[in-house]
Order: structure tokens, then C-alpha cells, then sequence
């Protein structure tokens, strides 16, 4: 799991050729930097033009990563000695701020480390390329140098290895050139493929968009056809030239796509087909909304907004129908912030209403515009929001209904803890990481949660987990933008100390939130019920203590100690714990968390001791200037097991 080990099992290829003009390496920091290449010469004068060029280049690199096209190409200079040409490649499964932190590590460590004066350079991380020049080099295929590096293991199955594994690699390579060759496509592609009842292959290819699909196609079955042959029958392998990329393993090392990413306009249909389709469906289509048009033109003018929140709205009629009158029979459950209730819609849908209780404070059209944006949030890890009913005092959320209850439901019953083997556990605490990064990160607004818990985390007909309750912290807490609040929404035993006692929150404090819900998958118990009126000991300090003293897997639930992954355990407790760690800086983010639980080679840094909720402790970290914050301190230490959802102190 450490970085040396994983560089020791490495086997580093450089293909032959340029290897005598240019000095280049393999980089010691394997996860993050893969390679170099960086000319021994010609170099540019300190402080000449030239050098000035390309700090401005890499500063515009920089700053454009943030992109959703996770590609661009800018020049800087108008001459050609001084002028400069640069872009930046990111993986096609990564998030813009993944992209833009790969791209503001590659521009700064290539003139400090790399190739302090070098004329030119190219530079490969694990989720990005850097390479710029004084000559352009946009649109042309440049397919060397090469670099190969494979895991030191072999697979076991080997007879039809090399098959599957060429099968794979042409039908990426067809996926990622496509059909279609317009400027700017993605020339991406990620496949999967079993090559026994264990163990799948995964594969990610990716070319440069600024070359033609032919070139693409050109470049990767070259880069293929180079295979080291000591690579072969490896468990991994990763390909390395400037225009094209390619990477196996056996473990899921790239993040799904929910949805094709905008930027990759290919398909294998071809444009004819195309044609075909599309014009009756354009045709009638334009008929369609001509009609529709004049029939809304004689109706009142509305905005986009209040149209589209129009179809999110239910009568209270409707509901009541389907709910049975809101019996008592169809209750589902008393959540934070409302009673819940199962109802079957008259074309059958069966969906869950969130009565929300009264002290919202918000208004009609700001409420309507939150639940507008919430119920855009689609994850197969998020329980959907379908849309709203607000009529009178009455405010209800319509939900999808998910149909296995909750985890807490299953964590909180030692019957039921028996059929949560290890295997699904694992399977759920993937799948809520997942949620939660979503929510973070990839959709078009970042949501924190701030109410993670076990009870949130609702279980589908397949023990797939979705995440409820999302962004009603937003609705009943306030803005947040701002990220900090004097409104704490959230349940005791879930929140970090800096929210629990400064009301300040972000990311970091979904991050240890899922630190405990881990915990507590892993113990089977609910980290509330460590808290006894005297004891000091709780759910964090326990895990502390047996990390500390090796003895880890103590903690695991008895009722799955007969069959469990070892290594995933320990993976999923160091995680744990340095998700809970005090200072919400030294969390790590859900990005590196799913790579972490994806795969054992993620160099992972010691924990520091967890933020732990003892009544000295938080006194002490008590600012004494605000008294404010000790009313606030003082409700949060009596409460126990209690959602503080509903605590607003002033
Ligand atoms: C080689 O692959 C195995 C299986 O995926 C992995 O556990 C190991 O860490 C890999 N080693 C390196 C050096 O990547
Ligand atoms: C370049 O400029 C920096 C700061 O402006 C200065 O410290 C450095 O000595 C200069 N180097 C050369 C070689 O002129
Ligand atoms: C980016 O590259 C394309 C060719 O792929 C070129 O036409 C365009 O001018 C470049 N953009 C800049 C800003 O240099
Ligand atoms: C790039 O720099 C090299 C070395 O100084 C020089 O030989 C070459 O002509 C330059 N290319 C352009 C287009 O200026
Ligand atoms: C992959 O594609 C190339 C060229 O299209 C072909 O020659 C080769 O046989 C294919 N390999 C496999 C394993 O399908």
C-alpha cells in the first residue's frame, strides 16, 4: 500500500528510440507523475521573453482546466523565437476539479523539477498530460517517445489472456475514433471484460482531441502493437506517448460515466442513418411544438423556471389518493425533517412523500426553485426527487420509492445484520461514495449533505444504497455558498467538531460523516450508541484504539467474521479513520476516497488521531470571545441520539 512497494513491483520499459537525445524518467511519485520527457538541450535564457511566454502559457493552461472539454490548446508570443504553444490532456473520466488540480500540479512541477529551462517538454500524471513547444505541434499525430510500464505480476489464467485482452484493447481503440471526426471530440473510451468468474479486465484509451480519429486509430494500435513483450500475460499495464494513451488493470481504476460526457459526439450509427431518423421525428416534432406554442401563446406568458417547476408539481389531491389519505398504514417513517409516506400513483408509480414539517422558514418561490434544482440531481446512488406539492400550510416532497427500508434498519437488528454479508457491505459503502461525490462534485451545483447517516441511506430491491435527504439542509438551513452557518443541520455522532462548534462546513464534513457511516457498516453498530452518559469512549476512540494497536479487525461485525475480505477491511477502516481526523484540511477528498477503495496500490498516509467529541476537549477548543458559542455547545453535549436538526441558537 506504500509507495515504495509499489514502485519496487514496477517494471519500467522506455521505448528505444529519441532514448539518447533526451534525458527522461519514470518518476519515483508513480501515483500521481507517471513521465517526463524533457529536451537536454536547447534551453531558453533565464528571464528571456521566451520564459515569460511560457509562465503566461501555463498560467492560461492552468486556468482553463476547469473546463468541461478537459482539453485545450493556447499559444502565447507572436514570433517565432519567443512564441510558445501548449496544451493539456485530462483522463475523459475525470471531474473538472480533478482536472484542474492535475493541470496546476504538471505547470508548476515541470519548471521547478522537471524542465526548469527546457524549450520544450511533456509531462504525463495519471489524470493529465502537460506538453508545450516552441514549435506547434497542434493536430499532428506524435507517436514518440514511447513509454511502457507493467505490473510485475502475471495474471493466473492465462490461456485465453491475450485474447480477451486484444478483443478489449479493438474495440476500445474502435469506440474511442468513432464514426464521426469532427473537431474537438473526445477520442476517449473505458471497457470491461471478464476473463474468468473473479477476475475483469478494465481498459481506458485516449488520444489527444486534436487529431483526427485516423490519426487516433493510428497511434493507439501503434502504441499496442509496441507492447514490451516481458508485459505480456501482466496485470497492468500503462502506454505513454504524447497524442494517444492507453492503460489496463484488474481492478477498476477509472470512474464510471453515468452519462456519455457531452464533448464525445460519436457514435457507430452512421450519418445516414442519422438523417433517416431524425427527420419524421424533427418534422413532427416542429409540428409539435408549433401547436404547443400557440396554445401557450394564448395562455399567460411564463418564464422558463416557472414552467419547468410546473412539471414537478403535484396536487395535494393527488397524494392524498395515492397515500390513502396519508393512514397511518401507508407510513414509512418519521425522518428530521418530516413523516414519510408510501403511495402508489394512479398510473402506478409507486413513490414516497416527505411531509416536511412546518418550521421551513423559506418562501413558496425560493422553496419551489431549490426543489427544482434538487430534483435535476439524477445518480443511480441518490434516491430521485420527483417533484413537489405546496398548497396551503402543506409542503411535500415526492420521492421515488426504494423499496428495502434503510441500513440502519438492517445494522440496528442483529437478525438482520446476518444478511448484510461482507460482499454487500462493501458494495454499499462503494456505492454511497459514489453518491456523495456526485453530489460534490459532478453535479452542476455542489450539494453537501451535511445529515449523513445511516438511516439516510436508503437500500433498493438489490441492496444497491441511495442516499435520501440530500440537500434539505439547503432548504431548512441556509445558503450555502457561504459555507458556513449559524444553523446546524445534521445529527449528533455525524458531524466533525468544526461544524458541531463553529457551525462551519464543506465538503470535509460529508467526508466524516462517511468516515463514522463506514464504521459503523464495518462494526454493525450505531456510533450513537457508544455514547452512555459517562462513558468517554466512543465509535472513533474505539477504532483508534485497535488500529493503534494492530488489532483492526476487531471491530468487525461477529456476524460477518466467517467471510470477509481482509484487505478490503483494513482498506475500508484506514479510510474510516482518515476521513474522521481533526482537522478537516487532512480528510481526504471523495475522489481520492473511491480510488482508494478501488484499488490497493493508492499510496494512503497514516491517519492522525480522530477528532473525538469529549467535553474537555471541546472546551478547551472553545474560542472564548464569541459567547455565542457556548449556548451552542452546551445544547450539542446534552443532546444524545437526537437529530440537533432543529437547533438554531442565536
Ligand atoms: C499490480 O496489480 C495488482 C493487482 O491489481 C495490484 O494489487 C498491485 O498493486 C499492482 N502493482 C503495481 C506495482 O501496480
Ligand atoms: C531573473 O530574475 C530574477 C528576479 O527578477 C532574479 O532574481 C534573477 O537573478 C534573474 N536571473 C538572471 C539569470 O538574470
Ligand atoms: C488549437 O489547435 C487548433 C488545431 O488543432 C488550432 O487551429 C488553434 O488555432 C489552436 N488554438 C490556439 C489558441 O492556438
Ligand atoms: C525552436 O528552438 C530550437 C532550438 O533553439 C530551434 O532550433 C528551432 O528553430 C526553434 N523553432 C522555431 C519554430 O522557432
Ligand atoms: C484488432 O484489430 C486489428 C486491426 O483491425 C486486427 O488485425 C487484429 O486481429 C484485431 N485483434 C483482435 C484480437 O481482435
Amino acid at each position: 500500500m506504500s509507495l515504495p512497494s509499489v514502485k519496487a513491483s514496477m517494471t519500467t520499459f522506455l521505448f528505444l528510440s529519441l532514448l539518447t537525445s533526451f534525458h527522461s524518467k519514470i518518476s519515483e511519485a508513480a501515483s500521481v507523475n507517471r513521465a517526463y520527457v524533457c529536451p537536454k538541450e536547447p534551453n531558453f535564457t533565464p528571464n528571456s521573453t521566451y520564459q515569460s511566454n511560457l509562465n503566461h502559457l501555463l498560467s492560461s493552461l492552468s486556468s482553463n482546466a476547469n473546463l468541461e472539454t478537459g482539453f485545450y490548446n493556447t499559444t502565447v508570443g507572436h514570433n517565432p523565437p519567443n512564441i510558445v504553444y501548449g496544451l493539456f490532456l485530462c483522463r475523459g473520466d475525470v471531474t473538472p476539479n480533478v482536472c484542474q488540480d492535475c493541470v496546476s500540479t504538471a505547470t508548476k512541477d515541470t519548471v521547478q523539477h522537471y524542465c526548469p529551462t527546457g524549450i520544450e517538454a511533456t509531462v504525463w500524471y495519471d489524470k493529465c498530460m502537460l506538453r508545450y513547444s516552441n514549435e506547434s505541434f497542434f493536430s499532428s499525430m506524435i507517436d514518440l517517445p514511447k513509454y511502457y510500464s507493467c505490473n510485475d505480476s502475471k495474471i493466473t489464467v492465462l490461456d485465453r489472456f491475450d485474447q480477451i485482452l486484444g478483443t478489449m484493447i479493438n474495440d476500445s481503440v474502435t469506440q474511442a475514433t468513432g464514426a464521426h471526426d469532427e473537431p474537438g471530440a473526445t477520442k476517449f473510451a473505458t471497457k470491461e471484460a471478464s476473463i474468468s468468474s473473479s477476475i475483469k479486465l478494465y481498459s481506458l484509451v485516449q488520444c489527444t482531441p486534436d487529431i483526427s480519429s485516423y490519426d487516433c486509430d493510428k497511434c493507439l494500435r501503434g502504441l499496442i502493437a509496441n507492447i514490451p513483450f516481458s508485459c505480456s500475460g501482466k496485470q497492468g499495464a500503462i502506454a505513454l506517448t504524447p497524442s494517444c494513451n492507453f492503460r489496463y488493470e484488474v481492478y477498476q481504476f477509472y470512474r464510471i460515466l453515468d452519462t456519455p460526457p457531452p464533448r464525445s459526439g460519436k457514435s457507430r450509427i452512421s450519418s445516414l442513418t442519422i438523417i433517416a431518423i431524425v427527420t419524421p421525428i424533427a418534422v413532427s416534432m416542429v409540428l409539435l411544438a408549433m401547436v404547443y406554442c400557440l396554445q401557450r401563446m394564448s395562455a399567460r406568458k411564463k418564464s422558463p423556471m416557472e414552467e419547468e417547476n410546473e412539471s414537478l408539481l403535484f396536487d395535494l389531491a393527488t397524494l392524498k389518493a395515492a397515500t390513502n389519505k396519508f393512514s397511518e398504514d401507508n407510513k414509512l417513517g418519521k425522518g428530521g425533517f418530516g413523516e414519510v409516506y408510501k403511495g402508489i400513483l394512479s398510473n402506478g408509480q409507486e413513490i414516497a412523500a416527505k411531509m416536511l414539517s412546518k418550521n421551513s422558514t423559506q418562501g413558496a418561490e425560493e422553496f419551489k426553485n431549490e426543489v427544482a434544482i434538487l430534483a435535476k440531481l439524477q445518480h443511480r446512488n441518490l434516491v430521485r426527487l420527483f417533484g413537489f406539492c405546496l398548497e396551503g400550510e402543506e409542503k411535500i416532497l415526492v420521492y421515488e420509492y426504494v423499496p428495502n427500508k434503510s441500513l440502519d434498519y438492517f445494522l440496528n437488528d442483529p437478525e438482520k445484520q446476518r444478511i448484510l454479508n461482507w460482499s454487500m457491505r462493501y458494495k454499499i459503502i462503494g456505492g454511497i461514495a459514489r453518491g456523495i461525490l456526485y453530489l460534490h462534485e459532478d453535479s452542476r451545483l455542489r450539494i453537501i449533505h451535511r445529515d449523513l447517516k445511516v438511516s439516510n441511506i436508503l437500500l433498493d430491491e438489490n441492496m444497491n444504497p441511495k442516499i435520501s435527504d440530500f440537500g434539505l439542509a439547503r432548504i431548512f438551513g441556509n445558503d450555502q455558498t457561504l459555507e458556513n452557518t449559524h444553523k446546524i443541520a445534521g445529527t449528533y455522532g455525524y458531524i466533525p467538531p468544526e461544524y458541531a462548534m463553529y457551525g462551519q462546513f464543506s465538503i470535509k464534513t460529508d467526508v466524516f460523516s462517511f468516515g463514522i457511516l463506514l464504521l459503523e457498516i464495518l462494526c454493525g453498530k450505531k456510533n450513537t450508541s457508544f455514547y452512555t452518559s459517562d462513558a468517554a469512549e466512543n465509535l472513533l476512540s474505539y477504532a483508534w484504539k485497535h488500529w493503534r494497536g494492530g488489532t483492526s479487525l476487531e471491530l468487525l461485525d461477529p456476524t460477518i467474521r466467517d467471510s470477509y475480505s481482509e484487505i478490503e477491511v483494513n482498506r475500508c477502516i484506514h479510510i474510516a479513520l482518515l476521513c474522521v481526523q481533526e482537522n478537516p484540511a487532512e480528510r481526504p477528498t471523495m475522489d481520492s476516497i473511491i480510488l482508494m477503495l478501488n484499488s490497493d496500490s493508492v499510496p494512503m498516509l497514516s491517519p492522525q488521531p480522530p477528532a473525538v467529541f469529549l467535553q474537555s476537549r471541546a472546551q478547551t477548543n472553545m474560542p472564548e470571545s464569541e459567547s455565542d458559542q457556548s449556548t451552542r455547545k452546551s445544547i450539542l453535549l446534552s443532546v444524545d441520539e437526537a437529530s440537533i436538526t432543529e437547533v438554531y441558537p442565536r
